[in-house]
């Protein structure tokens, strides 16, 4: 049959190209990659169709293993067809902008239906053709510890960040909301306290520790009755150990000059709890504390391993 290398070929000629390392800008109050911002009047203006699925994370949430499910559950579990394309190809980034190569949303409207759409906006910015069509949009949150770790080591490796700084500055911009797309709590708040019939609102660590039970809410979401064979190989498929060494999964397809492996692997470590290696005993309190305050009086709660 046909390897994997073969399959591949071609993907690796994609060449996207991102500016290195720029500060970021601000649209509409939310810190952002400029090159971004200067492709919203497109992303603004996106016409959503009414079988689109809408992928909604705060970074480093679980946006690609959820793709990833999302991509095999359309394809019935065939693991080949999954394989056909790089998954930010396969799932494109809304307001995904390249200085070289087409846009997310030139790449959606080349996608065709039904469509998986990929984005990090805050609620409050999704374009409003995505309720005006009442799509169904599956948000997945991640506790802020291990997002904030994550991220960090992201920002090493995905050189269209600003420099981290160190841990400890970055955890305060973490906080501070000042990182590429904002305040976290802000954005698993204002996408909770949105909920309704068409969204599904998911946790990473529920996935950690059930990923069958979860798979099996997104199909009743879905509507979508599927074999039990059918499901164990989606979970075998995007299971860590798998999508780290898919080509098609992994992001190493992406150009060097944006993505460093070597500094720090897209699937990096892919657990809960990953924070309690990298805290402080202070910078634990003072993130408590300050989660405190910031989740105060909403009924949204996290699990941290
Ligand atoms: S991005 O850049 O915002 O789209 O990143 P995102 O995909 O949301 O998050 C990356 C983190 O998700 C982990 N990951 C997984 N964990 C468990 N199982 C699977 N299959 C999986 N796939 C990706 C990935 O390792 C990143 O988390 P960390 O903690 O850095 O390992």
């Amino acid at each position: 049959g046909k390897t994997a290398s073969a399959v591949w070929t071609p993907l690796l000629a994609m060449e996207q190209e991102y500016p290195i390392r720029q500060e970021l800008g601000s649209l509409h109050g939310i810190p952002l990659f400029k090159i971004f911002i200067e492709g919203w009047p497109q992303v603004k203006a996106f016409q959503a169709r009414p079988d689109d699925l809408l992928i909604s994370t705060y970074p480093k949430s679980g946006t690609t293993w959820l793709s990833e499910i999302m991509d095999m559950i359309y394809h019935d579990g065939d693991v080949e067809k999954c394989r056909r394309d790089a998954i930010y190809n396969r799932v494109p980034f809304l307001e995904m902008k390249v200085s070289k190569g087409p846009s997310g949303v030139e790449q959606l409207e080349n996608t065709p239906s039904p469509r998986l759409v990929k984005t990090h906006l805050p609620v409050q910015l999704l374009p409003t053709s995505f309720w005006e069509k009442d799509c169904k949009i599956i948000y997945m949150a991640r506790n802020p510890k291990d997002v904030a770790i994550s991220y960090y080591y992201f920002h090493h490796m995905a050189k269209i960040h600003p420099d981290p700084g160190t841990k400890a500055e970055f955890l305060e911009n973490f906080m501070a909301g000042k990182v590429a797309y904002g305040s976290w709590y802000d954005h698993v708040r204002g996408w909770w306290e949105k909920k309704q019939e068409k969204i599904l609102y998911l946790f990473y660590e529920d996935m950690k520790k059930d990923p069958r039970r979860e798979v099996q809410k997104i199909l009743h979401f879905l509507g979508k009755e599927m074999a039990e064979g059918t499901v164990e190989r989606i979970l075998h498929h995007t299971s860590f150990q798998e999508m780290k060494k898919n080509p098609a999964a992994n992001y190493e397809t992406m150009l060097p000059t944006m993505m460093d492996h070597s500094i720090s692997p897209f699937l990096r470590k892919g657990i809960s709890g990953d924070w309690k290696n990298h805290f402080t005993v202070a910078q634990n309190e003072r993130f408590d504390q300050h989660y405190q305050e910031h989740m105060a009086g909403s009924d949204l709660h996290f699990q941290w391993e």
